[in-house]
C-alpha cells in the first residue's frame, strides 16, 4: 500500500512513522508513506497559504488554490489516482470497520487541513471523502491522519508478526477485547484466573467471549444496540 499526506506540517510525522509497527512495515517494504509539504504549491512569493474570511470573523481560512495543485501533483505521481480523504472534524466518523476497509486500498491520499477552517470549495471541489475521527476538535487534521495510518498500516498482511493478533482486536467483531495476562501468576495479590491456567481451550474461549461481552456492556454498551 502507498499512502500520500498532504501537510503543511511534515516534521510533525517524523517520529510517529519510524518507530514501531509503523516503521517496521515501512523497512519490510509492506507500506510506502511519502509526504508532501502543501505549501511548496503556494503561488505567491511569501509562500502564503492561508487568508481572512470573507465575510469578517475570527481567525485565517486556508486557501483552496495551494491544496488543489499539490493534490494533482501527488495523485500523478503514479498511475492509480487513489483514494483521496480530507480530515475534518465535519467528517463522516474513523472506526474499525471505516479502518478496515481503507486497508484494502492500493493507494491512500490524506490531506489535512489546520487553520480555524478550510475554503469551503477544498471540501467541495476536491473530490476527496471527509474522516473525522471524533468528537472534538484537533488544530490541525496532523494526528488524525497519523490515527488514519496507524490503524490502516496495522491491518496490512505481514505487518503484525501473529497474523491472529489483529483478529482478536477490540472491535474487531463488534466488542472489546478481553482481559490478558502474562507471568507472573501472581503479581501484588492479583492472581491470573484459573481458567486461563487450565489448558482447556473450550473452557478459555468461553471465559473470553464471556468477558469481552462483560467488558462491553460495562464501558461501552452503545456498541450492543
Ligand atoms: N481536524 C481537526 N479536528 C479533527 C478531527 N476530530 N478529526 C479529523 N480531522 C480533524
Amino acid at each position: 500500500m502507498r499512502i500520500d499526506i498532504l501537510t503543511l506540517f511534515p516534521e510533525m510525522f517524523e517520529s510517529p512513522l519510524n518507530s514501531s509497527i509503523i516503521k517496521r512495515a515501512k523497512d519490510k517494504g509492506l507500506v510506502e508513506i511519502v509526504i508532501t509539504n502543501i505549501r511548496d504549491f503556494a503561488e505567491n512569493s511569501y509562500k502564503k497559504v492561508d487568508d481572512k474570511p470573507y465575510g469578517g470573523g475570527a481567525g485565517m481560512v486556508m486557501m483552496a488554490q495551494p491544496v488543489f495543485d499539490c493534490l494533482e501533483y501527488v495523485e500523478n505521481l503514479t498511475k492509480e489516482k487513489g483514494r483521496a480523504v480530507l480530515l475534518t472534524p465535519q467528517g463522516e466518523k474513523f472506526g474499525q470497520r471505516k479502518a478496515a476497509e481503507i486497508s484494502k486500498e492500493k493507494r491512500l491520499v490524506l490531506i489535512a487541513g489546520r487553520y480555524e477552517g478550510f475554503d469551503e470549495r477544498i471540501r467541495t471541489g476536491l473530490g476527496a471523502e471527509q474522516i473525522s475521527i471524533g468528537d472534538y476538535v484537533l488544530s490541525g487534521g496532523e494526528l488524525a491522519a497519523m490515527v488514519i495510518v496507524d490503524a490502516v498500516v496495522r491491518l496490512q498482511p505481514g505487518v503484525l508478526g501473529d497474523e491472529d493478533s489483529a483478529k482478536d482486536d477490540s472491535f474487531s467483531d463488534g466488542l472489546l477485547e478481553y482481559p490478558q495476562y502474562t507471568r507472573p501468576e501472581s503479581f501484588r495479590n492479583m492472581n491470573v484466573p484459573d481458567v486461563l491456567l487450565s489448558g482447556n481451550h473450550g473452557e478459555i474461549a468461553k471465559w473470553r467471549q464471556e468477558k469481552s461481552l462483560e467488558r462491553t456492556k460495562k464501558n461501552r454498551p452503545d456498541l450492543l444496540d
